[in-house]
């Protein structure tokens, strides 16, 4: 009797294993299949400040585990409220180059599918085009969720360096404070030793005036 009820507390506990595997299993499951799912990306800064009259990159990448097919991508300019389309594609599949309409004077689009790039070049700046740019993508084989990243633009009149020539004067009077005190102690150093020699000198004048 005792060993049977051994038993079976045995097997309720390689069950109760069993249960904790199906969960593993589940929870991993879970996870790839969210691993898996599109992402669209504009690298680690999220802003850039520009040069009015320059042209600046407008970054995004996608990822995707279950690869894409038919991904069709846009960048849109968050103009006071509205979003404008600014040029728009569909990437038949992975390395092959989207033919990519543009409905803005001044975007070349210069991504390439081989590095799941889709990045965009804004020519000639003005201060109007400052704002939010969004990069957005869809991909049908995952039942067409959307995707999208932002990437802020500031233009200015030219780039601040107030910052860094504060930075530059801290670092000179600390320099300077610094070169002072090491002066002053090797000057210190210096009179002392000459006061010791002095005194070492006058030490056998004075005995001998005695
Ligand atoms: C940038 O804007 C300033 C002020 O409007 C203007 O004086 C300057 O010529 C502009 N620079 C370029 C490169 O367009
Ligand atoms: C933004 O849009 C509102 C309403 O459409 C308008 O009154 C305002 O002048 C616009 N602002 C700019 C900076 O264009
Ligand atoms: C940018 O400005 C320069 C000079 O004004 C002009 O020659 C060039 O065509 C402009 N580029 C674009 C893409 O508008
Ligand atoms: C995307 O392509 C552009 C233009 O070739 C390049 O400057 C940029 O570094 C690329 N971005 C990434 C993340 O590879
Ligand atoms: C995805 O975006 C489109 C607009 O591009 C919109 O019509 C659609 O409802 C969105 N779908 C989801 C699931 O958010």
């Amino acid at each position: 009797m005792e060993l049977q009820n051994k038993r079976s507390f045995l097997h309720r506990c390689a069950r109760s294993g069993d249960l904790v595997h199906a969960g593993l299993v589940i929870t991993l499951l879970i996870g790839v299949w969210y691993a898996q799912a599109l992402e669209v990306n504009t690298g680690k800064v999220h802003f850039i400040e520009v040069m009015n009259g320059s042209s600046v990159l407008l970054p995004c990448t996608y990822a995707s585990c279950i690869g894409i097919q038919n991904l069709y991508f846009n960048w849109q300019f968050k103009d006071n409220g509205t979003l404008v389309k600014l040029c728009e594609a569909i990437i038949p599949a992975e390395g092959i180059e989207p033919n990519v309409k543009i409905h803005h004077e001044r975007v070349e689009f210069v991504g390439s599918s081989k590095q799941s790039n889709i990045s965009i070049l804004l020519h000639n700046v003005t201060f109007e085009d400052q704002g939010q740019y969004i990069c957005f993508a869809r991909n049908p084989k995952e039942k067409d969720r959307n995707h999208s990243a932002v990437f802020t633009l500031y233009v200015v009149d030219e780039l601040k360096e107030v910052d860094n020539t504060l930075t530059i004067i801290i670092v000179s009077v600390l320099g300077g404070v610094i070169g002072l005190i090491i002066l002053i102690m090797v000057v210190k150093a210096v009179v002392l030793a000459i006061l010791n020699k002095v005194q070492e000198k006058k030490v056998p004048c004075e005995l001998f005036r005695e």
